[in-house]
């Protein structure tokens, strides 16, 4: 970090990457997302934002949309995002980005826009509200990464495509200005590392969309944590050695795997192949797992929650970093473009 104050000598890659603030974080963020940027904050250049313009597309009132921008903060800290280390701010705070998205979209068509699988599956999931903000995602995407002229990425898969169309945006902005100005950034995942967190209710992605009890929130108490897994959907058992589980006894699987120890999960992996297993046995040694994950974070996220000074204080210190990183590249970009004050 003191290296790279001195920016001609910094040798650290620069990380982009956000969060849409559409309610509080979940352990799919976490393990998704929070604990790659968690991990890569040492070693990077780091900027981590909340995403609240890209969360308007859904049309949240002007109180949810403030809630959950400040929810997502204290989240992003409480669960070890290092104000110290990396630059931390709200995506608003930086209106530099909007002028790099109108300046990219003139170069970005109609048709290839149309074509991306979110946005199509937008179309045909809400057809009453395909707003030109949701079409528009991807140029805003591109200018919140190429606004750091970042290296790395971290997303999941379903950014993938997302990134690839930075890169042809930034490629076809070099290519046009005959200049190598920005870099390709790419997606930035752990490979195998990744581990996927499934909902409770059987579905195969923990969802806040979905219903509320599939979902375990990093700010859940312990109490609320236990009544969720307690009431996880299972089924009826396996009747010979070596059948293959149901989704939904798989996600309990794949949920133990991220936060218990190998060998608790060992035990009722044998259980369940030799037809002994009670999965009510497994979902209390699952729930207390899960609560001494969260409990810690939990903490901490009710500590921040009445630290306003605090809260305050790291958002406007994120915004002077990322201003100050916006507002280079905009200078530059403009002059590229070939506007000149007359
Ligand atoms: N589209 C991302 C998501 O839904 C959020 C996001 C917006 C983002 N801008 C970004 C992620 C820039 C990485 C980099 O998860």
């Amino acid at each position: 970090m003191y290296i790279c104050r001195l920016k001609n000598i910094c040798t650290m890659d620069t990380v982009v990457s956000g969060i849409r603030p559409t309610g509080l974080l979940h352990l799919g963020n976490y393990f998704g997302a929070l604990r790659n940027f968690i991990k890569m904050q040492d070693e990077n250049d780091c900027y981590f934002f909340i995403a609240d313009y890209h969360s308007l597309t859904t049309h949240p009132t002007p109180t949810d949309l403030q809630t959950n921008v400040r929810n997502v903060l204290i989240d992003y800290i409480a669960a070890g995002l290092n104000p110290e280390k990396a630059t931390i701010y709200v995506q608003s705070d930086v209106p530099e980005v909007c002028e790099l998205s109108l300046l990219l979209s003139m170069n970005v068509y109609v048709g290839e826009l149309q074509r991306v699988a979110s946005f199509k599956e937008k179309v045909r999931r809400q057809p009453q509200n395909v707003n030109a903000g949701l079409l528009n995602y991807p140029v805003l995407m591109a200018a919140d990464i190429l606004l750091h002229r970042a290296d790395k990425v971290p997303v999941g898969k379903d950014q993938e495509q997302h990134l690839e169309m930075t890169r042809d945006f930034a490629q076809r902005f070099n290519h046009i200005y005959k200049h190598e100005y920005f870099k390709l950034p790419v997606a930035y995942n752990f490979g195998n590392e990744l581990v996927k967190i499934p909902g409770l209710d059987g579905s195969t992605k923990m969802s806040k969309s979905d219903n509320e009890n599939s979902c375990i929130y990093l700010a859940d108490t312990p109490e609320v944590v236990r009544k969720k897994v307690m009431k996880a959907v299972s089924d009826s058992g396996p009747t010979e050695p070596g059948q293959p589980k149901s989704q939904a006894v798989e996600n309990l699987f794949q949920l133990m795997k991220a936060v218990s120890a190998p060998d608790a999960l060992q035990f009722f992996e044998d259980q369940y192949q030799n037809c002994s297993i009670r999965y009510g046995d497994m979902k209390k040694q699952l729930a207390s797992d899960m609560i001494a994950f969260i409990q810690p974070i939990h903490e901490r996220i009710m500590e921040l929650r009445s630290q306003n000074d605090y809260i305050s204080k790291v958002a406007k210190i994120g915004a002077e970093k990322a201003r100050a990183s916006a507002d280079k590249t905009i200078r530059e970009v403009r002059e590229i473009i070939g506007f000149k004050t007359l």
